[in-house]
């Protein structure tokens, strides 16, 4: 089976090191798909389009373009394309990748379908008196924690306009919403399955910060915030408490129409209740990112969490024949040529 690895191969102000994080997602799953005795090949996207003939020829496009050019709001064009050509890829269609990557219209969906989403407003013009503080501003269509510092939650009315001022220089549309106090939670699918629930541990964050995955969290090893808040897989909750956020979950991921693979983010109040903070179709995939600590907790090393989402694209695309294939153990002949 001929498998192509999309990527995005970043921008003039990428580092080093942001290049070398993509890259070896990239040949980790090189390496995983040539042990199963596939043909692999990684194929950076180009405005040119030329990755896309190369597309057209493989079995199965492994899809972890999270932009083009660094841009987040060309990953929908991927996906689109590679849909509208019917090539079989990994992860979710145009319409999910889209709609959530669009917080003010996710919501408005999600809401609508009723399922519990923090009370929420873009930025434009003046802000309600009675809009319920604390509050966080968020840039309305990104992700990875973007935009989101220390500073980012508030609580009086002043510190509201100034930072909403802030974020409007940096970001097309800002969103402010009401900010839940209380547990963070990850819930992950994988094809129709719901994987291990995992709790965001924020006892370490430093004294007076709010805690919130803010960007330094995410990305800045070693950061106060990095080490503040640590992943818990499983999270040690009830079962009834896991059960509610599974469900809230896969509610959500449902009306979005995730496929694939993807992660719900959520925080619990004091009262016990869900909220929905956000969908996120094809998150981060890498090993040490969330999803595959969670694939983990359900038994799976990595490797087996990659067979599974080809499997998943796979049988959706071709039917379990192909999926099959897929899952065979190596031909002697083919492994004995990726050695
Ligand atoms: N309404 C909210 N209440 C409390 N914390 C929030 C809220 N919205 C976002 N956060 C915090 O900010 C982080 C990032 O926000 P999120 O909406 O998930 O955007 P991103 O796409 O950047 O991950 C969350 O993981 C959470 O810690
Ligand atoms: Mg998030």
């Amino acid at each position: 089976m001929r498998v192509v690895v999309l990527y995005d191969p970043g921008a003039d102000d990428w580092s080093a090191a942001d290049i070398a994080g993509v890259m070896k997602a990239v040949d980790d799953l090189g390496v995983i798909f040539g042990a199963m005795g596939h043909q692999v090949q990684r194929v950076p996207v180009k405005h040119d389009m030329r990755w896309l003939q190369t597309c057209r020829r493989a079995d199965l496009v492994f899809n972890l373009c999270e932009g083009v050019h660094g841009v987040s709001q060309w990953e929908e064009h991927v996906v689109g394309t590679l849909e509208f050509a019917g090539i079989p890829h990994t992860g979710s269609g145009l319409w999910t990748v889209a709609a959530c990557r669009r917080k003010a219209i996710a919501n408005a969906i999600l809401e609508k379908a009723d399922l519990p989403i923090p009370l929420w407003i873009l930025a434009h013009g003046k802000i309600a008196d009675d809009f319920p503080l604390p509050a966080i501003i968020k840039p309305a269509a990104e992700d990875a924690s973007a935009g989101l510092d220390r500073q980012s939650v508030v609580a009086d009315r002043k510190m509201l306009r100034t930072r909403i001022a802030a974020m409007t220089e940096q970001f097309d549309e800002v969103l402010v919403q009401q900010y839940v106090p209380g547990r963070e939670f990850n819930v992950g699918f994988v094809g129709s399955r719901t994987l291990p629930i995992a709790e965001i541990d924020f006892t370490g964050m430093p004294e007076g910060t709010w805690p919130i995955l803010t960007y330094a969290a995410k990305w800045h090893v070693g950061s106060a915030e990095d080490l503040g808040s640590r992943p818990v897989c499983p999270a040690q909750i009830s079962e009834r408490l896991a059960i509610r956020l599974a469900r809230t979950a896969e509610a959500a991921w449902r009306v979005m129409q995730g496929k694939g693979y993807g992660r719900v983010d959520l925080r619990v109040d004091d009262a016990g209740r869900p909220w929905v903070l956000e969908v996120n179709p094809n998150p981060d995939l890498t090993d040490e990112a969330g999803l595959s600590r969670m694939a983990q907790a359900a038994g799976w090393e990595y490797p087996e969490l990659v067979r599974r989402i080809a499997e998943v694209a796979l049988r959706d695309a071709q039917g379990a024949k192909a999926a099959r294939e897929l899952l065979a153990p190596p031909r002697r002949s083919r492994s004995a040529r990726t050695v």
